[in-house]
């Protein structure tokens, strides 16, 4: 008697304790939505409403470094590894299997949805981009003005592919670019291209470009990352950044040569958010039902991160780990309106996933 009392108060606990758990560290413990017909609209959306997942970027979107530098391998073979793209494990997008991504997270809920880019190619031109890519029109070397040739490509591809009901389906676009803008202020090449004013001009009209050309669909605006921050922290990690060949350990960033282009990188990755937030609130108020812009920002105190969110290869894009928690921190904050996104976040290794019940939405408010 007291025996099974105990039991049944134990389970219980149990069962209180099952439904409250709604963090996990392996998505595939996020139990199952309960079945229902697709949202029609954008302010009523479910994770598992989307059908299909494109992105537009940089070199991080595109997976650029994640596996760092192989110094096990022979030279030769090193420095070719040290140019590939790992595009199936960008946070933003990757599909491959296991990996921490949010359009695998989507999966889990609806394992129909379309675009995640597999596996790994070089940086530069691809003759297998419809296989490798799908729908991740992300590019290294992009700036804000390159997102509407990536865009072409989007577009095109989501046209044209058959799994894809390019009118019905809905579509999430993952977009975040800025880490070779705020490098390029200090390049004379293209440093008119690359002020808060023209960023904020690229995205915006890209972002229009979307609105007006695919049904169905939600921007998802990432914020870019302050990366005047990671200079100092390579240069005191010498050992762990040891494979940067360059040796002047600036990784190509035309501004990271002196304070002056850093103290620009860090004023322009400030502005770049802050025109983010302008396309965001442009659209809050011009509601529609089958177009909407979320905005996810980060305010990423490098200086206190370990380096292990950092490639070893270069020490400027993030590492696997790095991608891993990138894909958490970002899924995390998509439930949550705009008020309650936390404003500062610390890479943590240990990091949940939260699981979306039934009567959670993406949130656009
Ligand atoms: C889940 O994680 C979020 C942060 O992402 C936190 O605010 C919340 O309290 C956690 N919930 C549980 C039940 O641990
Ligand atoms: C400036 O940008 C150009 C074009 O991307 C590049 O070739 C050049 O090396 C850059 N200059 C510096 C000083 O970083
Ligand atoms: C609001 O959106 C409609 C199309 O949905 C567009 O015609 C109109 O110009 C937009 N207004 C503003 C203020 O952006
Ligand atoms: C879903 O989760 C939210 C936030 O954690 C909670 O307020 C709500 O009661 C939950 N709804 C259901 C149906 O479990």
């Amino acid at each position: 008697m007291v025996k099974s009392i105990v039991l049944n108060v134990l389970s219980l606990f149990t069962l209180v304790f099952i439904s409250l758990a709604k963090n996990v560290t392996d998505i595939k413990d996020c139990p199952a939505l309960s079945r229902r017909t697709p949202s029609i609209s954008v302010n009523d959306l479910r994770v598992d409403d989307i059908k299909v997942i494109g992105a537009l970027g940089d070199s991080v979107t595109a997976g650029f470094g994640i596996m760092g530098f192989d110094k096990n391998a022979p030279v030769f073979i090193a420095s070719q590894k040290s140019k590939l793209e790992y595009r199936g494990l960008s946070y933003s997008i990757g599909g491959d299997r296991g990996a921490g991504t949010m359009s695998n997270f989507i999966n889990h809920f609806q394992p129909e949805v379309f675009g995640a880019s597999i596996g790994t190619r070089l940086a530069g031109i691809c003759t297998d981009k419809p296989r490798i890519d799908v729908l991740n029109g992300a590019l290294s070397g992009a700036i804000a003005m390159n997102l509407d040739g990536e865009l072409d490509y989007l577009i095109s591809t989501m046209k044209s592919t058959k799994h894809i009901n390019f009118e019905n389906d809905w579509k999430m676009i993952n977009i975040q670019i800025g880490s070779n803008d705020m490098c390029g202020a200090c390049n004379t090449s293209y440093m008119n291209q690359v002020t808060p004013e023209k960023y904020g001009k690229y995205v915006d009209s890209v972002v229009d470009r979307i609105h007006s050309s695919i049904p169905k669909v939600i921007v998802n605006l990432i914020s870019s990352f302050d990366l005047s921050q990671v200079f100092e922290l390579s240069a005191a990690n010498s050992q762990y950044c040891a494979a940067r060949k360059d040796g002047t350990g600036d990784a190509g960033c035309s501004c990271a040569v002196n304070s002056e282009g850093l103290n620009k990188m860090k004023e322009f990755s400030k502005g770049y958010d802050q025109k983010l937030l302008e396309i965001y609130k442009k659209y809050q108020s011009n509601k529609s039902n089958s177009f909407a812009v979320a905005y996810q920002h980060c305010n990423f105190e490098f200086s206190k991160f370990s380096m292990e969110f950092f490639s070893t290869l270069d020490c400027f894009h993030p590492s696997l780990k790095g991608h891993t928690w990138l894909s958490k921190a970002f899924w995390n904050q998509l439930f949550l309106p705009q008020s309650q996104k936390p404003n500062h976040l610390l890479f943590n290794t240990e990091e949940t996933i939260y699981c979306p019940n039934d009567s959670d939405r993406i949130n656009i408010n």
